[in-house]
């Protein structure tokens, strides 16, 4: 367990480092993040190099026995660069440049940004290959799927298109351009999709975002081999921004040695439409699920967000504590906090550090430091313990692409309705994975593989074989609705999946904002955005709808596949609706859940060979009680027996050891 700060040495008098390096030392910091957008500092001018302050800094943190990571600075190209290479600026689809002025003013595709981008990553990595503080890098800060138009872009978007269909004879085929007489009858008539019409065709934006994707993930790639060439027992890794976005981070991490988040969930939390509390447990079992290992959060929440919107609540006492615990509970390794002290100058002024501009100890301070020093004693109890969930959430960046700009009905949204699911599991305390949608699944009880609306005959196979063996699929509507690229399917829904599911869908209706109703067994519940009229062929009818014209169809399905069960959601329940739908399921599959586990109570477990370690954060401003299910448990930190109801204070964090071999 590390925990951690990012500093930003150039932005403060050299004077202030070595109270700085002594204040965070005695903050109980283990690792600091350096330098990751100061490329004009370390490079002023073209090919001169001044490492000199950086080294400065180092050693000052080694002196307290503080780690560095370093960030290669290719976020923030400096101005001389961009003064002498335009090609480094991207260009929107309207073929504006995109200027300078803020920070990721590059284009991955730029071969000058590439070049210079070479060589400041060479020079630092020789520099630093050996120091003894330096145990790892972060590639660029963020880096997000830019929407590059720019004449290299362009190209290597053909470049692109040329290896997957080969002929343009295919593409057209393919894309259907026959549609609007969109046909090419040359390569030189293929552009990226510049602005104008909303309604391109939707192959070419589902080809445009994923190149867009993989130039990013190149670029990384590049950069994680330039590092490794000279620092090979250095840890590569990257931050992400967070979700939903663009970038297909499986691929954007796939040449990192592991996953990295910043993390910032909402301090507005008497604003339910801003709190969206479970949002960030999805965030990070996401993270955990992008490499399918533990994870490090390399920017935590330290104060008020704001700048360029107006200014959240301030972190209610106990959030900074309770929300780096959150992050460890779902996986983080290492916890680094943004930022050691608030900026005074530039475009995040207002971005609160755990320092204010005042620069003496507060209350945040006072938080962090408590939870750093759990985090040291608590190290050798958490290190080697990770999660080992019985449910995964199948999750795909094709499929949000694909839905982002096909939307499929008012209020129908790929990402809030895989948080819904995920939520509604996690309000049971039950442990979730969330992992790319082509991961291997053989580990799991129950498989839920929501709006795969883009068919991929490899999936399906995969999901079959799991039923077949035992286990518990859960499929929902759009589903099977088109081919990889973005062409619609000239089955009965959902294609591929209807033998699996056991059932066709002959008609259905977009919904949207209407809410219908649906008999459960017992119970009636709401559904809404989407109703499938399904008709089973070898399935048991779970559900039908009540009301409406398609009042009596099917709804939700179960189909007994080999020793498995396939089940097929034909709509998009409200969360009560999916709490009852998922409650046999749990039973049936022998998942551990905790029932009625207060709203904003977060469970997870993390565990290794010899104990479970359950931790048990209560992320809300009010007082919570929990009845957990029974067993042997002491708290981690006062080894007491914890028997009985655990009453939780406002943020509350309680972690109990749970020794294996007395499992009762
Ligand atoms: C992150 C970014 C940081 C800082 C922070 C606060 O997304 O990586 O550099 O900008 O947000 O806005
Ligand atoms: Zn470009």
């Amino acid at each position: 367990m590390k925990v951690g700060v990012d500093y930003y040495p150039e932005h403060w008098d050299p004077a202030m480092w070595v109270e700085d390096a002594r204040a965070i030392k005695a903050a109980g910091v283990s690792l600091v993040r350096l330098a990751e957008f100061a490329w004009s500092r370390l490079e002023p001018a073209d090919g001169i190099f001044d490492f000199g302050w950086l080294d400065q800094a180092i050693s000052l943190f080694h002196a307290q026995g503080i780690s560095v990571i370093i960030g290669t600075p290719t976020a923030a190209p400096p101005n001389w660069l961009v003064e002498k290479h335009r090609d480094v600026l991207p260009v929107d689809n309207q073929l504006h440049t995109v200027h300078p002025g803020v920070r990721c003013h590059r284009c991955y595709n730029s071969p000058s940004l590439r070049r210079h981008a070479q060589r400041i990553i060479e020079q630092l990595t020789r520099h630093y290959a050996d120091h003894p503080a330096v145990i790892g890098w972060q590639t660029d800060n963020e880096i997000a799927a830019n929407d590059c138009h720019c004449e290299n872009c362009h190209r290597e978007f053909i470049a692109w298109l040329q290896r997957k269909y080969g002929e343009l004879a295919t593409l057209n085929h393919q894309w259907g351009t026959v549609v609007w007489s969109g046909e090419y009858s040359s390569w030189s008539q293929v552009t990226t999709p510049l602005g104008g019409s909303p309604y391109q065709n939707p192959s070419l934006l589902l080809d445009f975002r994923r190149f867009c994707s993989d130039s990013a993930a190149e670029f990384n790639r590049f950069q994680a081999e330039l590092i490794r060439r000279h620092c090979p027992r250095h840890a590569v890794t990257h931050n992400l921004w967070g979700y939903p976005v663009v970038t297909d981070y499986y691929d954007l991490f796939a040449a990192m040695d592991f996953a990295a988040v910043d993390y910032y969930p909402s301090t507005d939390l008497r604003d339910d439409a801003k709190a969206n509390i479970y949002h960030g447990a999805l965030t990070l079992d996401l993270t955990r699920g992008v490499k399918r290992r533990n994870f490090w959060v390399m920017e935590q929440l330290s104060g008020t967000p704001g700048c360029w919107h107006p200014m959240s609540r301030a972190p209610y006492p106990g959030m900074i504590r309770a929300y780096a615990w959150q992050s460890v509970s779902r996986g983080a390794d290492a916890v680094v906090n943004f930022r050691w002290r608030t900026a005074r100058v530039g475009a995040e002024q207002f971005w609160h550090g755990l320092l204010d501009h005042h620069g003496h100890p507060g209350r945040r301070l006072r938080e962090f430091t408590q939870f750093a020093h759990e985090a040291a004693r608590l190290a050798d109890v958490i290190e080697g313990t990770q999660l080992h969930n019985d449910v995964a959430i199948l999750f795909s960046h094709q499929q949000l692409n694909a839905l982002v700009i096909q939307p499929q009905s008012d209020g129908f949204d790929y990402f809030n309705n895989v948080k819904q699911l995920h939520r509604v599991l996690v309000r049971q305390g039950i442990g979730i994975d969330v992992i790319n949608w082509l991961e291997r699944i053989d580990d799991y009880k129950v498989v839920i593989a929501p709006y795969l609306f883009l068919e991929d005959a490899a999936v399906v196979e995969k999901l079959e074989r799991f039923a077949m063996a035992g286990g518990t699929v859960v499929l929902t509507t759009r589903s099977g609705v088109k081919n990889g690229n973005n062409v619609c399917q000239p089955d009965y829904l959902p294609g591929l999946l209807s033998r699996l599911a056991g059932i066709r869908v002959e008609e259905y209706d977009p919904v949207g904002k209407d809410r219908q109703r649906l008999r459960l067994g017992e119970d009636e519940v709401a559904c809404s955005q989407w109703c499938d009229i399904v008709v089973p062929t070898t399935a048991a009818t779970l559900g039908r709808y009540a009301s409406d014209y398609f009042s009596d169809s099917a709804a939700i399905t179960v189909n007994a596949l080999g020793k498995g069960q396939v089940y097929y959601v034909g709509t998009v329940l409200d969360d009560i609706g999916y709490q009852r739908f998922f409650a046999p399921i749990i039973s049936g599959c022998d998942i551990e859940f905790t029932p009625d586990l207060p709203a904003d109570v977060e469970l997870s477990i993390r565990s290794d060979g010899d104990k479970r370690l359950l931790f048990v954060l209560n992320l809300s401003p009010d007082k919570k009680t929990v009845a957990l299910t029974p067993r042997a448990r002491y708290n981690a930190f006062s080894g007491e027996a914890v028997a009985g109801n655990l009453e939780l204070q406002p943020f509350d964090v309680r972690i109990l050891v749970e020794e294996l071999a007395s499992r009762q």
